[in-house]
């Protein structure tokens, strides 16, 4: 059967083989997919050997999402403005296609959660490669604006310039950035895209950030709710963890494998439920 795989380092916590057994399951795929620790130095390498023994396609994790574009052959657009890929495909001519389905899985998530993006005022929080990776996604979305806000001011500055202006259609989506000291609101959608969750910390806030309506994502997720997502669900906005994110990217990168599109909602629950 066709062998894929997830690079990471480490990699044992990653819960993409088990998603794609679901997916394969479900969509009666004779293939396997097995989590490999790639070494720190060498990523081209373990890439290079796993087609070598018959591997047609890969996610990649941390680290390597940047090593990954540079081992690519054939870049797709979202990935070249992203700067980092987590899908590689071994073609059949024998070279090595990369795309990223971060942003695609996140604005399919807020979508199968019935939240508009069309005309909304966004608010990312953070400007590393997790939130870079999903921008285009979000601006082809259609949103009135989106702020992006940063620790560090510079960033989101001149992130937002990297991505403004956006032609789209009838209308330009205006794309700025600061820190936290210059956000007001408010926003009607708030993603947290900050690595702050994973030390159970919090940017800081203004109470006006969002909107009676509001809605506050997550792209982490745990067994409990994130401290942004206590924070937000406490001034009364409906809060998305980054689970349904992640079996979305993952979707994503499984019809580029196999051109069959999995049903996500049944594996998201089987997820949440072992969590
Ligand atoms: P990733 O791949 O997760 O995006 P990254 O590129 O290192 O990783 O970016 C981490 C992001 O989380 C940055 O926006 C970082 O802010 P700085 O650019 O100012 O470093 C943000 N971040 C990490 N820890 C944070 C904290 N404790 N409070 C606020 N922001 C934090």
């Amino acid at each position: 059967s066709d062998r894929y795989c997830v690079f990471g380092h480490p990699v044992g916590h990653s819960r993409s083989p088990r998603i794609h057994a679901l997916f394969a399951e479900q969509c009666g795929q004779a293939m396997t997919y097995e989590a490999i620790e790639a070494p720190r130095e060498d990523f081209a390498g373990a890439w290079h050997a796993f087609v070598a023994a018959g591997g047609c396609g890969a996610n990649v994790t941390v680290p390597f999402k940047e090593e990954g574009y540079r081992v690519a052959d054939v870049l797709s657009q979202r990935a070249r403005r992203a700067g980092a890929v987590n899908t590689l495909i071994h073609g059949r001519d024998g070279r090595t296609y990369a795309d990223t389905t971060d942003g695609v899985g996140l604005v399919r998530d807020l979508e199968a959660h019935g939240v508009t993006l069309d005309g909304a005022r966004i608010l990312v929080l953070g400007a590393g490669g997790a939130v870079r990776g999903v921008l285009d996604p979000l601006l082809a979305a259609g949103p009135q604006s989106l702020h992006i806000a940063n620790r560090t001011a510079e960033k989101a500055v001149s992130l937002a310039a990297d991505f403004h202006p956006q032609e789209r259609g009838q209308h330009q989506t205006r794309v700025t950035g600061s820190g936290y000291d210059a956000l007001e609101g408010p926003f009607d959608v708030v993603i947290n895209g900050t690595s702050a969750s994973l030390g159970g910390e919090l940017p800081p806030l203004p109470e006006t950030l969002l909107a009676a309506d509001g809605v506050a994502y997550d792209m982490m997720y745990a067994a409990d709710p994130t401290v942004f997502l206590q924070w937000a669900s406490a001034r009364g906005a409906r809060t998305i963890d980054g689970l349904g994110m992640l079996v979305e990217q993952a979707a994503e990168s499984f019809f580029l494998w196999r051109h069959v599109r999995p049903d996500t909602a049944p594996v998201r629950d089987t997820l949440r439920r072992e969590l």
